[in-house]
């Protein structure tokens, strides 16, 4: 696949922050001498008081501790908001574009200041303090970028969890953070229809399990129920509310934020993420990714539920003084033209979303896009999920009109910042490839037995070697959970959860999850989650749950079940069963394809055999491998004669 090259094109090599040579002076230093390369670039960001120690990080199995610039002190809403208000003041931080194509509004610096900082008193009068922790729920509004500025100012702990979520997963995280304070809006807007956010939020509550305060911003003015005393709506106490709120000095290690995010196993994780170290990674890569300048405006589509929304929208773009576009909507309305009317719109130089919304829009046709003036773009950027090289040549071509280098971002919540990756001005890029290591990062390929291969070309599991600043700290609450899930498997490495391929040129491939996680529309779902909402269904015994190749999605879920003995196989059930996943977890748990099962492959020690219903849900049952162990192998037969995935 190497033949397939584009070189770096000559209108951004001319202009860009990193050339070839630059990257890979840089990245020796990050590898050789990290606390001297560090130490340098901790620097571009604002400290109260200075770091003296660099890097003290360890992945021992027995004691892995994470720390970066431990011994200083700083505030990131002042180093996005404070530090810039002097120099540019009166730049646009924020160009917000509303789910209706009317509805946009620009956000000055300065008034970023004031909104956040009148919010922060709020924070404090609903009784929130330093190290409390606060859930957002909420819709793409600029209040959702105060409320994460806001907790970071006072030095609380934000928890964003996605509108998407159902109140049952809304309720465990609030429980699970023991969250002072729940951040919500009245109802969200997508694509034109209502999103019932605080009325999720009162049915979460009913499994709450401790006193929390509920904040309400007014988005659609719809009817929802508030309780006295609980309640309180947002201009009510965000209006009066003082715009002098000093930053809160916090130290490097303190945690910014917990994010939840799914694992192979069990419930979802409490990812901790540091202030120090993170702010400096996420700054970092904004800028060096995507070959950020000055006046540029850059556009993320992701959604602040995710890590992409953390460090792509907010965090990494505001602390470098960047114009950050935060859109509402979706990509399909009110047409399949909205991505690049808002680029035309708004001017926008930088594009970063994830190959899902590129395949579905490939599929609209390219007269959607082709209708927009694009010159503004020079950057575009993917991420979530392999992008097939077919989508690639499409979003080269059609959206960047073969100037624009799109930078195939390989990275996770666990990160922090992107971690794999072409430089614009920098990496010859092929489809398909995230290409090189960003600074301090080091990638390393192992066998399944752990070994270090040695050879260039090669396949194997992707890990890390050692730190780098935006790495998570920590699982909240369990840092068992966190030693076990990411440096036990692997001793002596983070554990990244996939595979990859390295080509001759030392370029990596990510083949995708070597786990039992999977990847569906970029969103990050473990099987276990999908199969214990299952089995809590009164007429389900047992299931399985696999991904599968999905055109759009990248890979769809493909649900085996079996039913309690005398339940009817019917299409009513399959639907109450997508119905009942919808509810446990949230919309975009839902199966796609659901396969009655009256027995699953399993080992004499009972031990069902994913593999097999993997290739089953593929459609490539002549590949089965060895069946050999099974307990029943007619069971097999029966699976594949009813399976869901046809031709
Ligand atoms: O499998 C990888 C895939 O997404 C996983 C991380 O998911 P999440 O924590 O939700 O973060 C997504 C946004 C950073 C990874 O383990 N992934 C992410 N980016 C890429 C990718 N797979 C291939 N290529 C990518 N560029």
């Amino acid at each position: 696949m190497s033949e397939n090259v584009y070189p770096v094109p000559a209108n951004v090599a001319s202009h860009a922050l990193i050339d070839n040579d630059t990257y890979l002076s840089m990245y020796k230093q990050s590898i050789e001498d990290p606390n001297a390369f560090w130490a340098e670039h901790g620097k571009r960001i604002d400290w109260m008081k200075p770091f003296t120690k660099v890097k003290n990080s360890s992945y021992d199995y027995h004691n892995v501790s994470i720390k970066w610039f431990e011994d200083g002190e700083l505030n990131v809403s002042a180093n996005c908001i404070d530090r810039h208000l002097e120099s540019r003041g009166d730049q646009t931080a924020i160009i917000w574009e509303g789910d209706d194509p009317s509805d946009s509004e620009n956000i000055t610096y300065k008034q970023l200041h004031e909104r956040v900082c009148k919010l922060a008193n709020a924070y404090k009068e609903l009784g929130v303090a330093k190290g409390d922790r606060v859930i957002l729920y909420m819709p793409m509004i600029p209040e959702a970028a105060y409320a994460m500025l806001a907790c970071a100012r006072i030095g609380a702990i934000h928890s964003i969890v996605f509108g998407g979520f159902s109140p049952d997963a809304l309720a465990d995280r609030i429980n699970g953070s023991k969250a002072k304070l729940v951040v919500t809006a009245d109802q969200g807007l997508r694509g034109g229809r209502k999103v019932a956010l605080k009325t999720n939020v009162n049915a979460a509550f009913e499994k709450v399990d401790h006193d929390a305060k509920i904040l309400v911003v007014k988005r659609t003015g719809g009817d929802v129920p508030m309780t006295d005393g609980r309640d309180v709506w947002y201009d009510d106490i965000v209006g009066p509310a003082s715009a002098d709120c000093a930053p809160e000095p916090m130290n490097a290690e303190d945690p910014l934020f917990i994010l939840y995010t799914s694992g192979s196993t069990g419930m979802p994780k409490g990812v901790v993420h540091s202030t120090g170290g993170y702010l400096v990674y996420a700054s970092m890569t904004h800028q060096y990714v995507f070959d950020y300048h000055d006046g540029d405006v850059y556009w993320c589509t992701a959604d602040v539920g995710w890590v992409t929304g953390h460090s792509y929208i907010v965090y990494g773009p505001l602390a470098n003084g960047a114009t950050t576009v935060m859109f509402e909507g979706v990509p399909t309305y009110p047409t399949p033209s909205r991505f690049w009317d808002v680029c035309e719109k708004h001017k926008v130089n930088i594009f970063y979303t994830a190959p899902t919304a590129i395949r579905s829009l490939m599929g609209a046709g390219k007269e959607h896009v082709e209708k927009a003036d694009l010159s503004s773009l020079r950057i575009l950027g993917s991420v979530g999920e392999p992008i097939n090289p077919e989508a690639w040549k499409w979003y080269y071509e059609v959206v960047g009109k073969k100037n624009c280098p799109i930078v195939d971002t390989w990275w996770q919540t666990e990160t922090g910042g992107i971690m794999i990756t072409p430089l614009p001005g920098a990496t010859a890029l092929k489809p398909g490839s995230a290409t090189r290591p960003f600074f301090g990062v080091q990638p390393v390929m192992l066998d399944n037995e752990g070994n270090e291969i040695s050879e260039t070309e090669c396949e194997g599991i992707l890990c890390i070697a050692d730190s780098w600043p935006g790495q998570m700290r920590t699982v909240y609450g369990d840092h068992d959970r966190f030693v076990s899930t990411y440096f036990e498997t692997f001793k002596g490495y983070y554990f990244a959860g996939d595979g990859a391929r390295r080509d001759a040129d030392g370029d990596y491939w990510i083949t995708g999850r070597v786990d039992d996680v999977i990847n569906v529309s970029g969103h990050r779902m473990g099987t276990a989650e999908v199969e214990s909402a299952l089995v809590a269904h009164p007429k389900v015994s047992e299931a399985a749950v696999v991904g599968y190749p999905h055109d759009i999605k990248g890979q769809g879920i493909y649900v085996y079940v079996t039913l309690m003995e005398g339940e009817e196989e019917t299409e009513e059930l399959r639907k109450e069963l997508r119905n009942w996943v919808r509810h446990e977890i949230g919309p975009i748990a839902s199966p796609d394809l659901i396969q009655f099962a009256p027995g699953l492959p399993k080992t004499r020690s009972g031990k069902i055999m994913r593999r097999i219903l993997r290739k089953i849900a593929e459609d490539d049952f002549a590949a089965l491998g060895d069946t050999s162990t099974l307990a029943d192998p007619t069971v097999v037969e029966d699976l594949i004669d009813n399976r869901q995935n046809r031709d």
